[in-house]
């Protein structure tokens, strides 16, 4: 054991007993959105050009506006559960973030371990870029030019797409609110991806989003989408590598320290 990680025990439990009830409850859920809303403020074009940036900062924490934004209905619950643990454990509001994110992931059954670092800067005190996150209506290249710009490979995000086989949606179509992207919403299963592909979950439940049904029928993505089809490991293996480099995306991460040990 790390004595590094020894003060993130308290907090883990906090987060997973307290907040989760120890289940993929709908915190928890929101909890693993809200690592990627987080951090996909990144632009890799922003940072070469030497502009104010976003990432894995914390920042959805501590701006009010930014939770404000459209893109992030439905985040608000998780955010105010969250926003009082960075001072209350003297700890930065980014490693909050994505300490729930990896914890989320593992609590819903059949999640991978994410390999999970400590020690990101406080955030910036200027907002996070806007009109970054993607839309689902977008078109797959635009999707596609947005993630290679947080350094994401096809590959990449379409493991991490996966993370909405634990998912529901409730702004996208008020006909859909509350239908589920899969038929196994509590359970970090490969159904998403043959279900979106296939068509075939019960329309009254299950709701796909157009983005996901584009990626699974796109020439430039449907090779990747299908790769995860019955392929549980292979999916963990992938979603794990790129959910790590998503809680980074923007930090320093000389000086971070690995705590996955407090994963349970
Ligand atoms: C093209 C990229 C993506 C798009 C367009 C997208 C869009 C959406 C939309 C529209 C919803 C439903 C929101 C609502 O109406 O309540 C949703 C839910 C969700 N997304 Fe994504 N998403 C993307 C990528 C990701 C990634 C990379 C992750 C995590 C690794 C993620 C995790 C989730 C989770 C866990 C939910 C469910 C939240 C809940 O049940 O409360 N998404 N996403
Ligand atoms: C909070 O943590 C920082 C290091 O991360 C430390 O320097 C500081 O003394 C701590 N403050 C309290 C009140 O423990
Ligand atoms: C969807 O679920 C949320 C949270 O449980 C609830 O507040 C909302 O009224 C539901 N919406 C519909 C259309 O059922
Ligand atoms: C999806 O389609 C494939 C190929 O047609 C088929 O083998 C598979 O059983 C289908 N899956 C479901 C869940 O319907």
């Amino acid at each position: 054991r790390n004595p590094a990680c020894a003060r993130w025990y308290p907090i883990r439990d906090h987060i997973l007993q307290t907040l989760f009830s120890g289940r993929c409850t709908p915190l928890a859920r929101a909890a693993v959105r809200l690592a990627f809303h987080d951090a996909a403020t990144f632009s890799l074009a922003r940072q070469a050009a030497g502009q104010p940036n976003g990432g894995a900062d914390g920042s959805m924490l501590t701006d009010p506006a930014e939770v404000q934004r459209a893109d992030n209905n439905g985040l608000q619950g998780i955010v105010a559960a969250l926003a009082p643990l960075p001072a209350r454990y003297n700890v930065s509001a980014g490693d909050i973030v994505q300490v729930a994110g990896t914890l989320a992931v593992i609590v819903c059954p059949g999640g991978p371990r994410v390999r999970t670092f400590v020690g990101r800067a406080p955030p910036p005190t200027i907002p996070a870029p806007d009109g970054l996150l993607p839309s689902t209506h977008a078109a797959v290249p635009v999707l596609l030019a947005r993630f290679a710009d947080m350094g994401f490979s096809v590959r990449d995000t379409m493991a991490l797409m996966g993370a909405h086989s634990t998912a529901l949606q409730q702004f996208v179509a008020a006909a859909d609110a509350n239908k589920t992207l899969d038929s196994t919403p509590d359970i970090w299963d490969v159904h998403f991806y043959e279900q979106t592909l296939n068509g075939t979950a019960d329309p009254a439940r299950v709701a796909s989003l157009p983005s996901d049904v584009a990626f699974a029928g796109h020439e430039s993505t449907k090779r990747a989408w299908a790769r995860y089809v019955r392929d549980q490991d292979d999916w963990d293996e992938d979603y794990a590598r790129a959910h790590l480099k998503m809680s980074l995306l923007g930090q320093e991460t000389r000086g971070m320290v690995e705590c996955t040990e407090v994963l349970p």
